[in-house]
């Protein structure tokens, strides 16, 4: 508990500085226009550097993790996915990491049992949280979209639509929003609960999941509660996009809290867990084919070693050796 109090507190101290300074001092520009102009530059600058960092390291080997038959003789059956043996097979694991979190959803759980016996349960909660939060967060960011643009785009309003698709209150209620807040609630307390992932969880762990919380209720609460002038909002956007540096007037001071925290999430992203999200494509256990077999892979950067064979060697000591008595090949 004590590992996540220190990013609790952080993430209500770094809520409560907008709002007061906008609110009581009047700082709307700082954190109108001069942070998010910030976060965008370290945000992009961070992971451009991440990506270039994790580029220019070496991988002389194919190191693949693979739990499949790998290519072989004609009459034995690959499997593909697990052991891809080209770029194709690959990338089509990788996109299905990606998109479905297939390797989480093979986690199993193990158990200590009276006895003692060690068993092994299927766990998909995990998975399935985990997909429910990385789904519900891409739709709300991409119907973000919105904000950034004169004219909603055409993808953008059927998002809005099936994700409102119930409408039960009004403005509709967005179905990702529910999803969002149950599904890291669930993997708050998932940290909370188990023993063993409470031992191993950092602050670093938990301080992701209480800013995205945090940024999706202070979101909700402008969306059905206190609501914020969603015109200014946009203009302000749009604003930015274009370098004009003027502020629209009468943005409720909530808004600035939301933007502040995704700012403060985006420029902590290239330098933290988070940045998984450029990662897992270039993670060489993954993005690799198996193709050890088929094609030698020769370390690059090898120095150039001038070998000998036996038979040279025996042609330069031959009489020496003989004189030694020692076996030749060649007499
Ligand atoms: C990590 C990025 C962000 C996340 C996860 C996020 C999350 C949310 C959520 C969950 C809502 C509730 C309503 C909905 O789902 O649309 C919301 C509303 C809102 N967000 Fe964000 N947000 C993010 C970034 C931003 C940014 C950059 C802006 C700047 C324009 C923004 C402005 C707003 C506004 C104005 C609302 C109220 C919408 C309404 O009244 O319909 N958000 N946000």
């Amino acid at each position: 508990m004590k590992k996540a109090l220190m990013p609790l507190v952080m993430v209500v101290l770094l809520a409560l500085v907008p709002y007061v300074a906008v609110q009581f001092a009047g700082l709307d520009f700082l954190f109108g226009v001069i942070v998010p102009y910030v976060a965008i530059v370290v945000f992009i600058g961070g992971f451009v550097y991440r990506v270039v960092d994790w580029a220019r390291s070496p991988v002389p080997f194919r190191i693949p993790t693979t739990c499949g038959q790998e290519k072989s003789l004609d009459w034995i059956k690959q499997n593909r996915l697990e052991s891809p043996s080209n770029f194709w097979q690959a990338a089509a694991r990788v996109l299905s990491e990606v998109f479905f979190f297939r390797s989480l959803f093979r986690n199993t759980r193990a158990e200590l049992h009276n006895g003692p016996k060690l068993a092994y349960g299927s766990s998909k909660w995990l998975w399935l949280a985990g997909l429910a939060f990385h789904w519900s967060m891409l739709v709300i960011v991409l119907r973000h979209y919105r904000f950034f643009i004169a004219k909603v785009p055409g993808f953008v309003q059927l998002m809005e639509n099936v994700d409102g698709f119930l409408d039960v209150t009004l403005p509709a209620l967005y179905l990702t929003d529910v999803v969002i807040v149950a599904a890291v609630t669930f993997l708050v307390v998932r940290r909370f609960q188990d023993a063993k992932v409470r031992l191993i969880s950092l602050p670093a762990d938990y301080f992701p999941l209480f800013m995205i919380f945090a940024i999706a209720v202070v979101g909700i609460f402008m969306r059905y509660i206190t609501k914020v002038d969603v015109m200014s909002v946009k203009d302000l956007m749009i604003n930015l996009v274009h370098f004009n540096l003027t502020l629209p007037e009468g943005i409720g001071a909530l808004f600035y809290v939301h933007l502040f925290l995704v700012c403060v999430l985006a420029m902590y992203f290239p330098f933290s867990k988070l940045v998984h999200m450029g990662g897992i494509f270039m993670s060489p256990t993954r993005n690799l084919s198996n193709n050890s077999r088929e094609k030698r892979h020769v370390n690059p950067w090898n120095p150039d070693i001038k070998i000998r064979t036996y038979a040279e060697y025996e042609d330069e000591f031959r009489e020496k050796m003989k004189k030694a008595n020692l076996p030749v090949e060649k007499k």
